[in-house]
Order: C-alpha cells, then structure tokens, then sequence
C-alpha cells in the first residue's frame, strides 16, 4: 500500500475519483492527507467527509515561492506520503521541489499533451480546430504541464460543442485515467527510461490509449 498526498486549489472532482478508487479493497494507494493552498474549497470538505486529513498551507502567508514550497514539503514528508497527485493544485511548483519529488508526483491535465499546455485548454482546442481532445495524466517536470506520460484518453470534438460542454466531458474521462495512473504507478509497474514511460503490463497499456474503461 502506497501511502499518497493529494494537492488541490478548488472543487477536488479529481480528488473525488482518488478517494473513491481508493476505497476499494484491492487497490494498491491510500490517501493520507489533502492539502490546499486555497481555504475555501470543496475539496477540502470532500477529504473531510471520507475521513482524511487536511491541511490549508496559504501561499499568501509565505514571502515567496521558495518558503512556501519549502513548507509544503516539509508538512507532505512528515505526513508519510510516498506519491504526490496535484488534483487540479493552481500553483506552479519551483524546480527544487519539482525535482526532490521527481517521478514521485503525478498531474491530470486536461489535454492530450504536448498539445494545449496552460489554462483553457478546451477554448484553444476549438480555435485550432483539432478533431481530438482529450486528457493526460503525466509525472511532472520543472516546466509546466511538462513530463512523461503515464496514461492519456482521447475524445473526438463535436465541432458544434462549446467548450463548456468539451471540458465537461473531459473531465468524465480525467476521472477516469488518474485514478489507473496512480494505480500502475502504486503497482510499480512504471517504469521512466528517456523522459517516456514502460508500462510493464502490455495488455493494460493499450487499453489506456483512448476511452479507455475501468477495470
Ligand atoms: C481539472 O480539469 C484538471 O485537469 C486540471 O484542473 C481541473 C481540476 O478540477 N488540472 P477538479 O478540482 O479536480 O474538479
């Protein structure tokens, strides 16, 4: 059992996936806290109600970037958390703390990465008028929205959806694929070699490259 820290700024529906994968019996992660840099969120109160600790580190009580990334790892080290998960976390982390928890910290992105790094993904897929979209749940490197791959799914673009309505769906398959990132990553059967990802199980790895289903 691999114990987690998951890392929110608002609603947690991402969070909400984490915890109720973990909830069941065969699954290899458990989350020991969550924390939010934001004091008032939902995802704070979605921790709550399943039982686990939280923390409100405020960026805004911390001089710099520095100080408050280093006071989030001190708090996540001493909690006993082995993986990170940023569950929609809105702050750009230094590359000091990127790098102490290299290959150790997941992120779902709301686009089929490379493409679309940043904020409104779904708005900049439209405009460029991209027949996909889709999601990716990566490692994470010192540049945003940067690092190996560990799952991604894909949808087509209905050219007439908004993207209100593009990112809504999105978000049905993120809830999807973060929670089977964590669990191959919690099974060790990711491997890292060249910035790219070796998902030990074959089988499994195809099955994530679009729509993929919960097992
Ligand atoms: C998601 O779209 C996620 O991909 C992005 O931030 C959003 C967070 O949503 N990183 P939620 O808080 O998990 O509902």
């Amino acid at each position: 059992m691999v114990d987690v820290a998951v890392l929110i700024s608002g609603g947690g529906t991402n969070l909400q996936a984490l915890i109720d994968a973990c909830a069941q019996d065969d699954f290899p992660a458990n989350i020991v806290k969550v924390f939010s840099n934001n004091p008032d969120v939902l995802g704070l109160e979605r921790a709550k109600k399943a039982g686990i600790d939280t923390q409100v580190i405020n960026h805004r009580d911390y001089e710099s970037r520095e100080a408050f990334d280093e006071k989030l790892h001190a708090e996540i080290t001493a909690c006993g958390a082995k993986l990170i998960c940023l569950a929609g976390f809105m702050r750009i982390l230094d590359a000091r703390f990127v790098n102490r928890w290299k290959n150790r910290m997941l992120n779902i992105h709301p686009s089929l990465l490379p493409a679309f790094r940043g904020l409104h993904t779904q708005e900049r897929a439209l405009e460029a008028g991209v027949r996909f979209s889709g999601c990716t749940a990566h490692f994470v490197n010192p540049e945003l929205d940067d690092g190996p791959i560990i799952t991604q799914a894909a949808i087509a673009i209905n050219p007439d959806e908004t993207a209100e309505e593009l990112a809504a769906r999105v978000l049905e398959l993120e809830h999807i694929i973060y929670p089977q990132a964590l669990k191959l990553v919690a099974e060790g059967r990711v491997r890292v070699a060249n910035h790219r990802v070796r998902i030990s199980n074959a089988e499994y790895a195809d099955q994530s490259i679009v729509n993929p289903k919960p097992e």
